[in-house]
Order: C-alpha cells, then structure tokens, then sequence
C-alpha cells in the first residue's frame, strides 16, 4: 500500500485507520464520539449551553404538566389520554422550536414509539441510571439526562393495570397496543428527559 492508508478492525468496532498522519481511531462510525463530564470540568460556553438546557427542559416538563393537569380536570383521566397523545408531540416540537435545541422525554419502558432515546443516551438509559448525566459531543454539542420520578398522580396512567380506571387500561390499550409503560410505582425512576444543545460552530 505505499504510503496508503491502512484500516484495522480491533474488537469491539473499533476501526484503526493508519496513514502517514498517524493513526485515527473510530468508533461505532463516527469519528467524533460523545463522553461523559463533570459539570465542574465545563468550560464557560459549556456552563451556557448547560443552562439553556435547563431552560429548555424546564419549559418543556412546565407546558407537560399544566397541560395534563388541566385536562385531567376538564376531561376526565380518559380524555387526558387522548390530549396527551395528541398535545405531547406537538408540544415537544414547539419547545424545540423556540429553543433551538433537541429535547424530548424516553425511558426504557415507553408508552409512545416518538419517545425514542437519541443515540448518545442509548447506554446510560439500558443502565437505568437515576442520576443526571452531562455529555459533550460532536461539534461542541452538549446534552444532558436528567430522571424523571414518578410520583402518586402518575399511578393513575402508569400505575398497576389491576388498580387502574378500567376506562384508562381500555383507552390505552387501544391507543397503546404495545404500551410498556405501566407497572411503576411511587418513587420509582420513570425515565428522563434528554436535551442536546447545538455547539454554534
Ligand atoms: C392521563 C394519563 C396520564 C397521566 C396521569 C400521566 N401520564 Fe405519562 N403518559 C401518558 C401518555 C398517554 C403518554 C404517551 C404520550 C406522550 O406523552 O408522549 C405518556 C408518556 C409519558 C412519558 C414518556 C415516555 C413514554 O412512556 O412514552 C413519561 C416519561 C411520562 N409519561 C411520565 C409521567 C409522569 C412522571 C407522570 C406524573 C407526573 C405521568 N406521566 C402522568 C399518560 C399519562
């Protein structure tokens, strides 16, 4: 091969790239991988990005929730059903919107097929994790995990099927064939909310 460049399959996906520059290491595809912080390591434009991700998430979880608890008084838990699956996507993609990031809600036990993990979160959500968690990634992005507990008002929707409404599990299961979020109980971890602000280069 001259002075070509050379690839190398090691274990676990790793491809070795070796040419005159020296040698590039990639990993699952992408030469740019995302790793862990320490919100003490971030540097200045990070601590911003941090904080736009809180305002984002923030915003995001208050329109969640007011939304569900007025529909909850006005329609009842079976009409809120449908106003969350209706409300919540729409709701995400104006928060996304006015906040020019990515954000959404996931968990490993999902109701909805649109609350998929994004891909650098795909590991800490098999772990379960139920501490927050700070990312840097390709281009400067910054994203962020944060868990989302369950408290008693959740039961009603994501409770034990055999304590729920019978008009709720009816609802869902035809809305939700395939719904795996049931089943959790009072302070338990129901998932996370992921945010990934872009690094503006
Ligand atoms: C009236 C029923 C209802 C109640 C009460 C309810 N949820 Fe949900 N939840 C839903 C529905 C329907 C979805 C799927 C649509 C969506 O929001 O994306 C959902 C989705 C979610 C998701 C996204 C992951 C997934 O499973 O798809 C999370 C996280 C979640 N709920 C947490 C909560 C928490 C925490 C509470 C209590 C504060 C709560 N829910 C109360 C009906 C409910």
């Amino acid at each position: 091969m001259g002075g070509g460049v050379r690839a190398v399959w090691l274990t676990g996906g790793v491809l070795l790239l070796g040419g005159t520059a020296g040698f590039l290491v990639m990993r699952g595809g992408s030469v740019e991988s995302w790793r862990e912080v320490s919100r003490g390591a971030l540097a200045d434009r990070q601590q911003e990005q941090l904080e736009r991700a809180a305002e984002a998430r923030g915003e995001l979880a208050g329109v969640l929730m007011a939304t569900l608890v007025e529909a909850v008084e006005t329609e009842g838990l079976v009409g809120a059903i449908s106003v969350c699956a209706d409300e919540a996507p729409r709701l995400v993609a104006s928060v996304q919107r006015d906040h020019e990031t990515l954000l959404g809600r996931t968990s490993w036990k999902r109701r909805s097929d649109s609350n998929q993990p994004p891909a650098w979160a795909g590991e800490l959500v098999a772990a379960r994790t139920s501490e927050e968690h700070v990312l840097v990634g390709p281009g400067g992005r910054l994203a962020v995990l944060t868990p989302i507990v369950v408290a008693p008002f959740c039961l009603q929707c994501h409770g034990d099927p055999d304590d729920m409404d019978p008009g709720v599990t009816e609802e869902l299961a035809l809305r939700y064939p395939d719904d795996a979020a049931t089943g959790f109980r009072d302070g338990d971890l129901r998932g996370w909310f992921w945010v990934e602000v872009p690094g503006g280069d």
